[in-house]
């Protein structure tokens, strides 16, 4: 069996991957600081500056993405002075100038987002996974994310009406139309563009990780087995582990030592792991879950993280 590589590398994903090939990767996923967010723990950066800031390192991810590879950017804007800042929007606007096509736009729904009042908003359940290629042509494997047809199937489709039955154009000349009876007999349809995960609360050494799931997904959508996964802000190495189980090589860049030890930590022994065979990516999972094998285990692969995720992409149907 060919062994997986999983590279955890200190220091600014600029200048650390300065090292690394053109065209070596087939997905960067990853979660940067955000603008001016905590700023005790690992800088901050203000969200006037953040355009100027994050080009450079976007143009190293430009040149060591492959042609047909994607890059997904887990971020959200914060609200200053009142207002929402526009730096994420003037970022997408500068990365396309560069080169780079937004090609989609995923929400991830935080199903449990912290309680909370504001005078003015409500709070954030919500965050942007944003989509962005070299090329239209990109690798996208949509049958791996493919979810149960679920309640939809059972209600929508059980009494169908004439038009349900034919193609019913769109009201609006669109061009599009639907067929909803070419769904009756299928048990799994696509997912929708709106991800429902829950955050995750057992790393208590990092304040930002993002859940398993969140990576698992892209990760089972973007690439295959042994195809090369990229994380520039690795953090406490997520994106790391969750690559590692799936059977995918990868690098994560971190700037500060201790979140790099963190990320070692949850990666160095995973071939000495036990192999269960249960859920990896359940919500608010403890800490001795996250340490079951799926590498090594073969039975207990892709389609055990998927079960999971199915669970949690809920109502994501479409026809
Ligand atoms: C939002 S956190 C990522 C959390 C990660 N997704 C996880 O699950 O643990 C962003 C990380 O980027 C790191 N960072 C900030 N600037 C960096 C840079 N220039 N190069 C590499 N890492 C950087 C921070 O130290 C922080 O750990």
């Amino acid at each position: 069996m060919e062994q997986i590589e999983t590279k955890i590398e200190n220091g600014d994903c600029l200048e650390i991957l300065k090292k690394y090939p053109d065209n070596f990767f087939n997905l960067i996923v990853t979660s940067p600081p955000y603008a001016d967010s905590r700023s005790k723990t690992y800088g901050g950066i203000k969200p006037n500056e953040y355009v100027d800031w994050f080009l450079p390192r976007a143009n190293q991810f430009l040149r060591v993405l492959k042609s047909d590879g994607t890059f997904v950017l887990n971020i959200k804007e914060k609200a200053v002075n009142g207002e929402r800042h526009t730096y994420v929007l003037e970022l997408i606007l500068a990365l396309r100038k560069q080169g780079w096509l937004w090609t989609e736009e995923f929400v991830w729904h935080k199903k449990n987002c912290f309680p909370g009042k504001w005078p003015n908003r409500f709070r954030d359940a919500w965050e942007r996974c944003l989509q962005f290629n070299k090329s239209g042509n990109f690798k996208m494997y949509q049958e791996e994310v493919m979810v149960p047809m679920g309640d939809w199937a059972k209600t929508r489709l059980k009494n169908l009406s004439r038009t349900d039955k034919t193609r019913d154009e769109s009201k609006v000349n669109s061009g599009f139309g639907k067929n909803v009876s070419n769904w009756l007999d299928r048990k799994m349809a696509y997912p929708t563009n709106v991800l429902h995960f829950a955050t995750e609360c057992y790393n208590k050494n990092h304040s930002a990780v993002f859940p398993k799931a969140l990576p698992a997904w892209f990760i089972n959508l973007f690439t295959k087995e042994h195809d090369w996964v990229l994380d520039p802000f690795s953090g406490s190495g997520t994106t790391s582990e969750v690559s590692q189980q799936m059977n995918r090589n990868s690098v994560g860049v971190e700037i500060l030592p201790e979140y790099c030890a963190l990320a070692r930590k949850r990666t160095t022994h995973y071939q000495l792991r036990l192999c269960e065979n249960k859920a990896e990516y359940e919500t608010n999972t403890s800490r001795e879950d996250s340490d079951v094998c799926r590498a090594t285990c073969p039975g207990v692969s892709q389609k055990s993280h998927r079960k999971t995720e199915e669970a949690q992409i809920e109502g994501g149907s479409q026809a």
